[in-house]
Order: C-alpha cells, then structure tokens, then sequence
C-alpha cells in the first residue's frame, strides 16, 4: 500500500465542482442562432453568466496556482503523464476562456452595426471552436483520473473527489 496523497483542499475542491457544474450548464443552453440575443432580457443573462464563468474561472486559476492547489501527481509519476495532465488542464482554462471572450465579443458585436460584419463572424467561428475543443479536453481529462484510479491506483483521482471516489 502507497502512501496516501495529500487530498486538494476544501476550497481548490469546492471550486473545481463549482466551475465543472457551471460550464455543464452552459453547456445545456447554448444558443442555436446569434438572432435569440434580440431578447434583451436573454441577452444581459448571457453576458451575466459568461462574466461570472470567466471570473469564477479565473479565481480557480489564482488559486490554484498560487494558494491551495498545486498537483498531486506525484514527482515519481513518469514524465510524460506530467507533461499530458499539464497539458490538458492549460488547455481546458484556455479554451474556457475563449468561450468566454469570444461571447462576450459576440454580445458587444450585437449592439455595435459596425463590428456585425466580418469580426462577428470571426468571433462566432472561434466560439464554435472552443465549443467543440473544451468537451474533448474535458473527456481525457476525465480519462486520466480514471487511468490513475483503475492503472496506475496511486490516490490522484481520489484527491479530488475525496470517499466518492474509493
Ligand atoms: C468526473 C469528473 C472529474 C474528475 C474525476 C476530475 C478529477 C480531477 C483531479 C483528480 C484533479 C487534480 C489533478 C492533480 O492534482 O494534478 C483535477 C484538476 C482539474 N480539473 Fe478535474 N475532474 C473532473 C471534471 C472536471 C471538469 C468537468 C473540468 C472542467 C470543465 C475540470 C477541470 C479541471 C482543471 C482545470 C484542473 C486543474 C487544477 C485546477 O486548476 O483546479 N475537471 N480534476
Ligand atoms: C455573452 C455570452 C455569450 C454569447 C453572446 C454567446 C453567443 C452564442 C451564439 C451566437 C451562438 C451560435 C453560434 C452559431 O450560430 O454557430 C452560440 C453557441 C453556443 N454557445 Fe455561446 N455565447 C455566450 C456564452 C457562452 C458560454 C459561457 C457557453 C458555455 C460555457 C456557451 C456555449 C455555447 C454552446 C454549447 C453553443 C452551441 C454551439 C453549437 O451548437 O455549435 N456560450 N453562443
């Protein structure tokens, strides 16, 4: 039997199951078509909630890195699965961001008859990017937790879900 790893703490764990929920809920009322923000009241909700994910995402980030939550893979983990989980959580903030900025910039768009154009149009196509991308992201990373839970059986997946998951 291993050692066991240290757990992340309440507030790394409270954030990573508050922010997960949150992009499934974006998720599940993404807009069809740019013409559902002539609604005024749908349209302040989407820019609400978009600011809130980002913010939200970006005191996970801070804290994270800086207080409570660095990795619990350990230093005897080979290189490469340091390599991949880094990898895939960089990304996942990236295009968590993206899916973010490029809203934002699509709402802006809405109500500027100058930027409706062409940067609309961009800004569309890169949120529909990171639509697609975050959701593969999301998948290894799920898989790599369950490859340390199921393979590897060294404790990291656990240090996120606590007894739930042992
Ligand atoms: C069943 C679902 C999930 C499991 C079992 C899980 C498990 C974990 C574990 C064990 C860690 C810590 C890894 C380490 O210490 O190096 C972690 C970190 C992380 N997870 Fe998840 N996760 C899940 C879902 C998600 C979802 C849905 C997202 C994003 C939408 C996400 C984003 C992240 C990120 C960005 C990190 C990096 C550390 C941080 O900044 O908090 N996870 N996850
Ligand atoms: C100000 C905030 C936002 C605005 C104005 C906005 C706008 C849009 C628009 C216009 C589309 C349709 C794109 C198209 O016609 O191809 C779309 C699609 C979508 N958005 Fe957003 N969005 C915002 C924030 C978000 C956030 C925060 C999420 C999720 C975390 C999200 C998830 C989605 C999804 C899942 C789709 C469906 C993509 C598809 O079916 O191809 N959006 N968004």
């Amino acid at each position: 039997m291993k050692d066991a790893l240290k757990p992340h703490g309440y507030i790394t764990k409270a954030f990573h199951w508050l922010t997960a929920l949150l992009v499934i809920y974006g998720y599940s009322k993404g807009l069809e078509d740019v013409s559902q923000l002539a609604d005024s009241d749908f349209f302040w909700y989407e820019v609400y909630f978009a600011s809130f994910l980002g913010l939200a995402f970006l005191a996970r980030f801070v804290w994270t890195k800086y207080f409570g939550g660095s990795t619990r893979l350990p230093n005897t983990a080979p290189k490469w699965e340091h390599i991949a989980s880094k990898a895939v959580h960089i990304g996942i903030y990236v295009s968590i961001f993206m899916i973010v900025i490029t809203g934002l910039a699509i709402a802006y768009a809405y109500t500027v008859p100058m930027l409706n154009g062409t940067f609309m149009m961009v800004m569309i196509f890169l949120h529909d990017v990171a639509v697609a991308v975050t959701p593969v992201l999301v998948i290894a990373h799920i898989a790599g937790a369950l490859w340390h839970k199921f393979i590897r059986r060294d404790g990291v997946m656990e240090t996120m879900t606590g007894s739930f998951g042992k």
